[in-house]
């Protein structure tokens, strides 16, 4: 089990005990009148009397608005099951007015994640006892020990397990509501789910536009979301056209609402386009009974030794056969031909006015994004700048491709084979998408990459735009997870 928290945001202020009010007992004024009580004696014992009075009364108000201040601090804590890990989220906040304030600095927001997700326990779900155990372990820590009955607990599962079959889904979930159960937080078996995608696109835009300060203001002003996660990619904006109601969805927040087009492309995440492509590759070698097919997505000179395929990243390492049919031919322009005509798939069975990817309708792209996950990541690798970024990645795919593999090996030392294994295929997976697919002009401003938004660096990460649906009293989202036992509605 690997232990990572990913950003700085894990330390925590050891002291997350709530505020203590600051209160310094009142003074009491006393006048001793040594002569006998006079007209203006008396008045000035009257005085002294009210301003005594009035120094209690604000005394008093003071040492309960402090007791106010110190219940009204709340805690929530979520478990995202991701593909590539399971990260616990604790988040502080605390009631003003009635309303929850949300901050997200290291006092208040603690994170940690353990590697591998869920799915890998698919053929044992037992294991996925030990981390949900861990992490629950990690939050009592950062909760003061008399409120955990009153803190909700909830585990939101995302794309890797959607790719497994329900039953093994239950399974898992079953483990970790067990362990939930018994951990002392509340909790309710139907808190632990596999979310839908487009509930995670919605979370992912709701967590940006609060960051921005877009979030309860006008829907032409706020902000859109491309995500490319390892299992799937998420596409969230507020569009003007009119869009199919299968790709609709309506949020409020304060007294606005909100209709954005959503849709999660499932197998459309880096890593499973990337092994869908090579499995594709290795088809066309079996059919032509060629041997070995080229490989425009590997630097040239990569050779899988077949005896060792722990060097592959994970999700290929048990497709080494596959692997083993192909020849690297490191070339981005080949590469990018080849995604794309990935992505166009299906495109003979749209039934809308236009389709993006595949028989998918995607509205025009309206308005300002940030693209984020490997979209960052590829970026940050890759030494982008943030703007025209779209347009550098064209010329660092094509350096990056056409290198040979040894000379990249020396160039990165520190990175693992199966890291650097990546850059090709993605940095043309990415323009494929983004240009050549969602039709984003390569020096269009208006997209750029990020892992945090806003002045305060808020991490965009969708398990705090669901805390922040979950909690904000005016808002309304009814989400389309599916419940526990709510087989019937699940649909991949
Ligand atoms: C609701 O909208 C009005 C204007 O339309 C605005 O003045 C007010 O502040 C809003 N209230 C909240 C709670 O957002
Ligand atoms: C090639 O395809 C045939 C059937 O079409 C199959 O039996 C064989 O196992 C395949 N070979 C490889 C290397 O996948
Ligand atoms: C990459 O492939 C394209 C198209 O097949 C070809 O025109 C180009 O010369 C190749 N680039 C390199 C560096 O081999």
């Amino acid at each position: 089990m690997k232990r990572s928290n990913g950003s700085s945001r894990l330390r925590i202020n050891s002291d997350m005990d709530p505020l203590k009010a600051q209160t310094s007992p009142g003074h009491h004024r006393s006048s001793s009148p040594s002569s006998k009580p006079t007209k203006s004696t008396i008045l000035l014992i009257i005085a002294s009397f009210t301003i005594a009075l009035g120094l209690l009364i604000g005394c008093y108000s003071i040492l309960s608005s402090g007791k106010n201040r110190r219940v009204s601090l709340r805690y929530s804590v979520i478990i995202d099951g991701g593909s590539s890990g399971t990260r616990i989220h604790v988040f502080r906040y605390r009631i003003e007015s009635g309303k929850p304030v949300f901050d997200f600095g290291d006092e208040n927001y603690a994170s940690l994640k353990l590697s591998p997700g869920f799915s890998a326990y698919a053929d044992n779900p037992e294991g996925a006892s030990e981390s949900v155990t861990e992490l629950v372990e990690f939050a009592k820590t950062r909760v003061p020990k008399g409120m955990l009955k009153e803190i909700d607990i909830r585990l939101m599962a995302t794309a890797g397990m959607r790719l497994l079959e329900l039953n093994v889904q239950e399974r898992i979930l079953e483990v970790t509501r067990r362990v939930l159960r018994s951990s002392g937080f509340r909790f309710q078996d139907e808190w632990a789910f596999v979310i839908s995608g487009s509930d995670e696109g919605i979370y992912a835009w709701v967590v940006a536009n609060h960051a921005l300060g877009s979030l309860g203001g006008d829907s032409l002003q706020t902000t859109g979301i491309v995500e490319l996660g390892g299992a799937s990619t998420q596409v969230t904006f507020v569009s003007s056209e009119i869009v199919p109601p299968e790709f609709s969805r309506t949020i409020s927040y304060g007294n606005v609402s909100y209709q954005l087009y959503s849709h999660s492309f499932l197998h459309l995440g880096q890593d499973s386009a990337q092994e869908k492509l090579l499995e594709s590759l290795h088809n066309s070698a079996n059919s032509t009974g060629e041997g070995k097919v080229p490989d425009p997505c590997t630097p040239k000179g990569y050779i899988l030794d077949t005896n060792s395929q722990k060097d592959l990243p994970g999700f290929l390492a048990e497709k080494g056969n596959f692997i083993a049919s192909l020849q690297a031919s490191g070339n981005f322009s080949e590469c990018r031909s080849a995604v794309f005509a990935m992505l166009q798939e299906g495109k003979d069975k749209c039934t809308y006015k236009h389709c993006s990817i595949g028989s998918i309708f995607t509205p025009n792209l309206q308005g300002r994004f940030l693209a984020t996950e490997n979209f960052f990541h590829t970026s940050k690798f890759f030494g982008l700048g943030e703007k025209d970024w779209l347009s550098e990645m064209i010329l660092a795919g094509k350096r990056f491709c056409g290198e040979e593999w040894w000379k990249l090996k020396v160039k990165y030392p520190t990175f693992k084979d199966e890291k650097l294994l990546r850059y090709c295929f993605s940095s043309a997976y990415i323009v494929s998408m983004l240009h050549d697919s969602l039709g984003v002009a390569l020096d269009d401003e208006r997209i750029e990459f990020a892992s945090e938004a806003g002045e305060e660096d808020i991490p965009l990460d969708w398990a705090l735009g669901a805390f922040i649906l979950n909690t904000a009293p005016t808002s309304d989202y009814s989400g389309k997870s599916r419940k526990i036992l709510d087989l019937s509605k699940y649909k991949i």
